[in-house]
């Protein structure tokens, strides 16, 4: 069996019980490129630093390079007894290249090792979401391209409360994960700071050159100080944070999804490759793609908890608490990941229903807002105006009508300043195109801010 590093201070070996507790490897064997290359940074600058000959440097680095090879192959037994990737791999080196592996360990320990892991580990994760999130971004710009002039009712409360354009809908969520995106390029820079030569908490008394290691490793800058390095998980907490804001968004996306492709509301149809049957009632077509992601928003908050509450009040510096911040991590990696690119191939697969959405946009009085426009373009105070088309629409539920059912001569019982051109006025067409403000549903300023994002997007 292997022997542990720390052998020397024990007398007695580790209970078995204990080893499987504290064993993280089922979890970290997920970073062992990292680590391997954070082996290789660390002894060439050894070598550059003469610490070690470059002789040694070659065996040590051909040595890692086997290992990471037998890794790969599945060729590596991993064990409890070695507990996590760092001790696999350097014992492994050592049965590749025997006792000169014992150098590498110099100036450093676990502590900053594996910060330096997982930093490297999320600052690919993070440019894969940001490809990710660019990818989901063109999608939701090209849809809402292809149906600009397609109206649909805007709702608060769930209620049908204004007409907007389907491609203005679909923009607000362009907007969500461009902020998603400029939030985890900006998380991005404070993940990527070098932490290795803080060594277990003080900084060693070699003669490390840390900013040789880090331009080697490809990081943007050292860390400052040794302390915080090797207990800072920050940069995680605010990725899982930025992470749960993206899911929140998917997940409003999912419940509209779902809403839209029921029969209840019949706006959009998902394309059978997308969505799945029941096993017992035949009819049955279900937007499991939005339900689950919607589901799995639920793991992603639940992860930043777990994470949060796993620093709160950890005295500096390491602790081993924080072994456990892999599994909420990499989970929100995989989980968030897996969404956004599910979104992406999900979106160009639905059928977006105009006629049935402009329906809706057209029975509820969506136009009562406009008709109290009318009035105060006409001169009377907005209240009272509020007040007369309140009124009208009661008047036109009494008769099973909307208000552009009405007649001039009902018009005209409510107000003598409403004229033929009320008709008009009170077309969805007019309506949506009255509203010109700066980020507003208007033709106009829609195809603008689709026109924009391609541009900004294919930049
Ligand atoms: N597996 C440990 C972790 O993930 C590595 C650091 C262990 N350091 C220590 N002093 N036990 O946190």
């Amino acid at each position: 069996m292997a022997k542990k590093p720390w052998d020397g201070r024990f007398s007695q070996s580790t209970d078995k019980l204990v080893e499987k507790f504290s064993s993280s490897i089922d979890v970290d064997k997920e970073l062992y490129n990292y680590d391997i290359d954070g082996s290789i940074a660390h002894l060439k600058m050894m070598a550059h630093q003469s610490m070690i000959t470059d002789e040694e440097a070659d065996v040590l680095a051909r040595g890692l390079e086997s290992v990471r090879q037998k890794i790969k192959d599945n060729a590596l037994e991993f064990s409890d007894t070695l507990e996590d990737i760092h001790m696999h791999i350097e014992s492994a080196l050592g049965d590749e290249v025997g006792t000169v592996a014992r150098k590498l360990h110099t100036g450093r320990s676990r502590n900053d090792q594996v910060a330096l892991d997982v930093r490297m580990y999320l600052k690919a994760q993070t440019r894969d979401i940001l490809d990710g999130l660019m990818a989901l971004q063109r999608v939701l710009v090209e849809k809402a391209h292809e149906n600009l002039d397609v109206v649909m009712p805007g709702y608060t409360h769930l209620q049908r409360a204004q007409p907007v354009l389907f491609a203005h809908h679909l923009m607000a969520y362009y907007e969500m994960f461009k902020r998603d995106y400029e939030r985890f390029k900006d998380s991005l820079k404070r993940t990527d700071v070098m932490p290795l030569g803080s060594a277990a908490l003080a900084g060693t008394t070699f003669p490390l050159n840390r900013e040789y290691t880090r331009e080697l490793l490809g990081f943007a800058k050292v860390s400052d100080n040794s302390m915080d390095s090797v207990s800072d998980r920050d940069f995680a907490m605010e990725f899982i944070s930025h992470a749960s804001i993206c899911m929140v968004h998917l997940s409003r996306f999912s419940e509209e999804l779902v809403l839209w492709s029921s029969s209840e509301f019949a706006f959009i149809t998902i394309s059978d490759a997308f969505t799945t049957g029941s096993s017992i009632m035949p009819q049955k077509k279900n937007p499991d793609v939005a339900e689950l992601v919607r589901g799995k928003t639920g793991r992603v908050v639940g992860n930043l908890m777990a994470m949060i509450t796993l620093m709160k009040s950890l005295p500096l510096a390491y602790n081993r608490d924080m072994q456990e911040d892999k599994e909420p991590l990499f989970d929100t990696v995989n989980t968030l990941k897996a969404c956004v690119e599910i979104y992406a191939r999900m979106l160009p697969n639905i059928k977006v229903n105009a006629p049935t959405m402009r329906d809706a946009a057209e029975t509820g009085f969506l136009n009562a807002t406009d008709l109290a426009d009318y009035l105060v373009v006409r001169g009377m105070p907005f209240r009272e105006a509020h007040s007369v088309s309140g009124k009208a629409v009661a008047f036109a539920l009494g008769k099973e009508k909307e208000l552009h059912e009405l007649t001039l001569e009902d018009f005209k019982t409510f107000s003598q300043l409403i004229e033929g051109d009320i008709f008009d006025f009170l077309s969805t067409e007019q309506m949506v195109s009255r509203r010109v403000t700066h980020g507003g549903t208007g033709y106009e300023n829609v195809k603008l801010a689709v026109e924009k994002a391609r541009g900004q997007l294919n930049a």
